[in-house]
Formats: C-alpha cells, structure tokens, sequence
C-alpha cells in the first residue's frame, strides 16, 4: 500500500470509528427497550400478600415469582430461580418464611426483603425485578 492510500484509509478508520460506535451504542439501547417487559398480575388469588410482610410464589406468562408485601403501597419482586444450580423457589408450601426465604435443593437461605444470601451453597442473591403496584386495582406490574 502506497503512503497516500495508507493515510487516506487510516483517516478514514480514525474518523469513521465515533460514527460506527455511536451507532452501535443506539442499537443497543433499542435493543433493551424491546426486549423489557411488563408481566402485569393480578393479586386477588394471593390473599397472604393483603398484610405487609407476606410472601407468594406466583407464576405468570412464563415467569416465576417470589412477590413481597413490603408496606401499604408496595410489592417487591424477586425471581423465584435459584442463583446456585437453578432450582425453583417456593413452588411448594413451607419454602416462604416470614424470616427467610430458602431454597430445597441445596438448602439456600435468602434474605426476603433485600433477597440477599443468607446462607449459601448460593453466592449471590435473587435478581430483583422494579415493580409498580396499583392497590386500589390490586396488581401489581414486574418489569422483567
Ligand atoms: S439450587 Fe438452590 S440451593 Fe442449590
């Protein structure tokens, strides 16, 4: 390559790479907006989330849910999957403490208001998910 076909392809590396990464950048962000969803459930059959502080295991389009009454106005969301091997958390009765959160398999304890490891084999928590509760139209909205 000459000297003039090498500079005029460095030149137009150097200056076509902002162009070609502030492209990239906006794609990705397109990207995670079309791919966030909001799973919206209805909260009647759930009678153990009227009082703060109670818990439920509640499947719905596809997700598993471990969902906490914090206080009047709030619902918290975590995933019911275990972080440790992928187990499903409280699909069964007796896994939902009012004090702990614990997983069967391998007997993983998570704290139920941070979702927080308590107790290992898990190394890290339950992937909490935002959340937008309605109480007057009981439900509760997950962004997932
Ligand atoms: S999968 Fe939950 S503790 Fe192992």
């Amino acid at each position: 390559m000459e000297r003039r076909e090498f500079l005029r392809v460095s030149l137009g590396a150097v200056i076509g790479l902002p162009v070609v990464a502030s492209v990239l950048s906006s794609c990705e962000t397109d990207v995670n907006k079309v791919q966030g969803q909001v799973v919206v459930v209805d909260l009647s059959p759930y009678p153990a989330l009227k009082n703060v502080g109670g818990m439920a295991f509640v499947q719905a389009e596809n997700y598993s849910f471990i969902l906490r009454r914090s206080s009047q106005t709030t619902i918290v969301a975590f995933s019911a999957v275990c972080p440790h091997q992928g187990c499903l958390i409280g699909d069964q009765m007796g896994e939902l403490h009012h004090q702990k959160i614990i997983c069967i398999c391998h007997g993983a304890e998570f704290n139920p208001k941070t979702g927080a490891v308590i107790r290992g084999p898990a190394t890290t928590g339950l992937t909490q998910y935002q959340t937008e509760f309605d109480p007057q139209g009981n439900t509760v909205k997950i962004y997932v």
